[in-house]
């Protein structure tokens, strides 16, 4: 059986927060900020709001369109790499807040590419016939990881969470083709968050050298993403016999808009078939993927029969596509 994504649904939080405010905190420019990443602005969770909250919200639109009850999901799993708290899982708060008995949840880490982990593992489950109705979720509290001070990642992330409902179907045509997955830990100096883990736990220092918070090496990530994503999307296309000029629409992790550009132009695939909301919402990691998924569906983009091509890369260094047959 395939995994057919009946129902999607995202949530940002209500505070946005423009460049102009960014150039308040440090040293950049709306320009620089507009130029160099395609961001404009980013949503910021309130104080009192954590990732499973977010993800609830976007978990109910996802359900209700798909005609599933929060009570009949039998599998969650949450890609994040900001959970409510270190344990118990964010998905274990969501299937909480939902009030359902039935599932069994756990959290993927894998950074920005945490929602194609996600979707990856919940297919086998229901491609087995373990599972008749799952829960996949991308959510994350981006900016409680933070550094203030580092004007080289502080404007680019935001906070969000994004939902996919899938079910099996007996349609070979339909559903979801194949995913491809990558990890090259040798990379995970690249980008990462080094305290309040096992190897440097929160301590003074932690606190005093910022260490909970995320560190990038920009430029480094930037050429590895820009060729690993061109990689994965020809791998997974190959994989089905399938070519760039197959894909009807392209669902990106949205990063930066120049590395999707790069990819697009080596893969020779229009920019108009990627929907992009970055300007609107900055890199939510790995809500990224969900949300931009639900945008373009909720604004009609998808017909039955259409070839989407999902692609996202993060932290690990960890990255993959997903095709769909819609
Ligand atoms: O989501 C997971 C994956 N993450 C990504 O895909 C992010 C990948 N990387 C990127 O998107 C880009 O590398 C950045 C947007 C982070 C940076 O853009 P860049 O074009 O690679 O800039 P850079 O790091 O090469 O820096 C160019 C200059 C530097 O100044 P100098 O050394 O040339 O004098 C930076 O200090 O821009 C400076 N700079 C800034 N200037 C104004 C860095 N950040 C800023 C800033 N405002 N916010």
């Amino acid at each position: 059986m395939r995994s057919l994504i009946v129902g999607t649904g995202s949530y940002a939080p209500e505070r946005v927060v423009t460049n102009k405010e960014m150039e308040k905190l440090v040293a950049t420019t709306d320009e620089w900020i507009v130029e160099r990443t395609g961001i404009r602005e980013r949503h910021y969770a309130a104080d009192n709001e954590a990732t499973s909250d977010m993800a609830l919200k976007a978990s109910q639109k996802a359900l209700k369109m798909a005609g599933v009850r929060p009570e009949d999901v039998d599998l969650i799993v949450v890609g994040t790499i900001t959970p409510d708290m270190p344990f118990p899982s964010a998905a274990a708060m969501l299937q909480c807040h939902l009030h359902n008995k039935k599932a069994f949840a756990f959290d993927v880490s894998a950074a920005c590419a945490g929602s194609l982990y996600a979707l990856s593992v919940a297919d086998r489950y229901i491609a087995t016939g373990v599972c008749r109705a799952a829960l996949v979720v991308g959510a994350e509290v981006l900016t409680r990881v933070t550094d203030w001070s580092d004007r080289n990642t502080c404007i680019l992330f935001g906070d969000g969470a994004g939902a996919m409902v899938l079910v099996p179907t007996p349609d070979p045509n339909r559903g979801l083709l194949s995913t491809h997955l990558h990890t090259d830990g040798s990379m995970w100096q690249m980008l990462n968050m080094p305290g309040g883990g096992s190897r440097q736990p929160v301590s003074q220092k932690v606190v005093d050298e910022n260490l909970a918070t995320i560190k990038m090496q920009g430029r480094e990530v930037y050429k590895v993403a820009v060729r690993a994503l061109e990689e994965v999307s020809r791998e997974a296309l190959a994989a089905n016999g399938l070519q760039p000029k197959d894909v009807t629409w392209v669902i990106a992790h949205q990063a930066n808009k120049r590395i999707l550009d790069s990819t697009l132009d080596r893969l020779g695939i229009p920019a108009e078939k990627c929907w992009m909301n970055l300007e609107k919402y900055g890199n939510t990691s790995s809500a990224s993927v969900p949300t931009t998924l639900d945008e373009a569906n909720r604004a009609g983009w998808f017909k039955p029969g259409d070839l989407i091509l999902m692609m996202a890369i993060g932290g690990g260094m960890a990255w993959g596509s997903a095709l769909v047959r819609w």
